[in-house]
């Protein structure tokens, strides 16, 4: 069984299919961030557009194929959340696709590939677990219950915590995406220099604020030399100060629902600091953590394959092959 995926949801055009015998088997990303870069972050419209022409050129190359498209049995595209162009696109493709190849159709919510990410290379990971995404566009906790039954338990207020890895980083004079960039330079930095603000420890909820922590560095950025090892200091105290928001939550969250295991996930899980910090967390603590390979992080469309084929298995799809996207679709909301 093989499962056509395609992610489109944001600045990524991914296409891959998973193969329920030989797992993934196809896997192609092609970044935009060469054209957003000069913007410090995503431009929808621009994004949409690239996604148009590089969809085709993926599609193009798989023609030549032999039996490429009459092996497919189905067709997972991302569904939301995202930006509504850039979904758009793929799912007009997908749909389109599946009517053509007379296969389902399986719309795949974008954090619950994330979400599910892990498994593609570690077959340990079962439910329940407790779920962090941490993302260019979400910052969310989730308890995962079962296969399409999820939990929102806290949620950033404001903007997203790679968000606050971005804007920073353009603050400091940083290419985008910022995070890799605001990590090279951390490992520079001295531990102690400045002390930031952390934001929503004191309240007895699960959600996060990173706004008031953007302002408050960009001010300090303004007032500074803006010399490398002032930046670098900078760098250090951003990832310090975020690693201990999510593990002073991620710790409530895990004993208020007594969960063992714990999945980090997104394009921020990336970081190696706040791996590492993990890694000891857990150790300390007696819990299993699970993440995904650096290389299934950021968005990609192995997750979305994987959870088609997850779906397609258990018999989770319709036949519809009408067009559906949306945009704020939450993960608590998964029958349409
Ligand atoms: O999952 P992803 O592709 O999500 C969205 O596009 O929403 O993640 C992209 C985000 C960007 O904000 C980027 O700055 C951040 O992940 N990121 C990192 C690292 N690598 C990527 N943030 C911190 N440290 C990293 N090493």
């Amino acid at each position: 069984m093989k499962i056509l995926g395609i992610e489109t949801s944001c600045d990524d055009t991914g296409i891959a299919v998973y193969d329920n015998k030989f797992g993934l088997i196809i896997n192609k990303l092609h970044s935009q961030s060469s054209f957003h870069d000069k913007y410090g972050g995503v431009v929808p419209e621009i994004a949409a557009r690239n996604h148009l022409d590089q969809i085709f050129l993926f599609l193009q190359k798989f023609k030549n194929k032999q039996n490429f498209f009459n092996s497919i049995d189905s067709i997972a595209y991302t569904a939301g959340p995202g930006l509504a162009g850039s979904l758009l696109v793929g799912a007009t493709v997908a749909c389109s696709l599946a009517f053509s190849l007379d296969v389902p159709v399986i719309p795949v919510n974008h954090i619950e590939g994330h979400l599910l990410s892990p498994m593609l290379d570690n077959k340990n990971l079962n439910f329940p677990f407790l779920g962090l995404l941490i993302s260019g566009g979400n910052t969310q906790l989730i308890y995962a219950k079962k296969i399409g039954v999820y939990e929102l338990l806290g949620k950033t207020l404001d903007i997203a915590v790679g968000n606050l890895f971005d804007k920073i980083a353009k603050a400091l004079g940083l290419k985008y995406p910022g995070g890799p960039n605001i990590s090279k330079l951390a490992k520079f930095g001295r531990n102690g220099i400045f002390k930031f603000p952390r934001p929503m420890l004191t309240n007895s909820n699960l959600n996060f604020s990173f706004s008031g922590l953007r302002t408050f560095i960009e001010k300090l950025i303004k007032c500074s030399d803006k010399s490398f090892q002032i930046k670098s200091d900078i760098a250090l105290e951003l990832e310090e100060t975020i690693i201990e928001i999510f593990i002073f939550k991620v710790y409530r969250a895990l004993k208020l629902l007594n969960l063992k295991n714990l999945v980090i996930v997104g394009g921020v899980s990336a970081n190696s600091r706040l791996r590492n910090c993990f890694f000891d967390f857990s150790k300390k603590n007696n819990f299993n953590l699970f993440l995904a390979s650096k290389k299934y992080c950021t968005d990609n469309a192995a997750m979305i394959s994987y959870v088609g084929c997850l779906k397609f298995r258990s018999g989770i799809y319709s036949t519809n092959t009408d067009v559906f996207v949306d945009p704020k679709w939450c993960i608590n909301n998964l029958n349409r």
